[in-house]
């Protein structure tokens, strides 16, 4: 059943890729949800062509998609949708952004695509069947130490200022051979799974930025969980997701970042 909703996920998931890319070649038609939190006319086109496919295949699924136009229905089954996640790359044309699509049952994610529309990578997992990236399986990396990985986090767009997330960002700098910013949590989450970065970490995501991407990561034979090592609910505030062999380490040093006072001046760590 997974393998059929990934189907209708794909499927759709292509469809609104078509509508990011006639949009991109448009100039940017820019609004802004907060100072830095925009949004455009191909978020909201994606996401209507996204809530009326959904809606003709599964009109007993409640939605929940970001700009608001998803439905509640007395169903188990939620699909969680970000129509263009990246919305900032998109507007200044970095091609950095993908459509992202997760069906859930309760807790449990059932079936997750993310799609680049620019370079046209599809990536794919239906639960217990593994994970894909235009239709060639995937696994996470070999990289076995901090030191040697290659990381990526994020930023919020909502209380900038009130986040720590740079003292995480400097320390895991100096402990890895470097932090990607590529800034859509949802492509991020699928290179950990396709073993282009070994580890990614963001704290308050929302559930449509990663529902797809943690069950590509876990597909593909990574690890997810909170820093202090408990399961990620999707929604949850930070996920750390990893090629579960630079898990422990990452996890360890999360802790010790967390313990440090956040106006205390940066120091390397030791
Ligand atoms: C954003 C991206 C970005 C992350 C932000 C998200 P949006 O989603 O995923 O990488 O750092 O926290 O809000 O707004 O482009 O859909
Ligand atoms: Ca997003
Ligand atoms: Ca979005």
């Amino acid at each position: 059943m997974s393998n059929h909703y990934l189907e209708v996920a794909i499927e759709i998931a292509l469809e609104a890729g078509q509508i990011l890319r006639e949009e991109y070649e448009q100039p940017a038609d820019i609004a802004y949800k907060g100072d830095v939190d925009l949004v455009t006319q191909a978020d909201k086109r994606s996401e209507r062509a996204i809530v009326t496919g959904l809606s003709k295949y599964f009109p007993e699924h409640s939605i929940s998609a970001e700009e608001g136009t998803g439905h509640v229905r007395s169903s188990e089954f939620r699909w969680h949708v970000d129509p263009l996640d990246g919305t900032t790359n998109f507007a200044h044309k970095y091609p950095c952004f993908s459509v992202s699509i997760a069906l859930a049952q309760n807790d449990s994610v059932l079936a997750g695509v993310v799609y680049n529309p620019i370079y046209n990578e599809m990536f794919a997992a239906a639960r217990g069947e593994g994970a894909t990236l235009n239709g060639k399986k995937i696994s996470v990396s070999q990289v076995t130490t901090l030191a040697t990985s290659l990381l990526c986090t994020g930023f919020p767009v909502h209380k900038r200022r009130s986040s720590q997330n740079i003292h995480y960002y400097y320390d895991f700098t100096l402990r890895s051979h470097g932090v990607r910013r590529d800034g859509s949590a949802a492509l991020d989450l699928a290179s950990v799974a396709a073993g282009r970065f070994d580890g990614f970490w963001e704290f308050g995501l929302n559930p449509w930025d990663t529902a797809a991407g943690i069950l590509l990561v876990e597909e593909a034979g990574g690890a997810i969980s909170d820093f202090e090592g408990k399961p990620y609910v999707v929604g949850g505030p930070v996920v750390l997701a990893t090629n579960s062999r630079i898990h422990e380490e990452m996890r360890r040093a999360a802790l010790t970042i967390s313990q440090r006072d956040p106006g205390a001046p940066l120091e390397p760590p030791r």
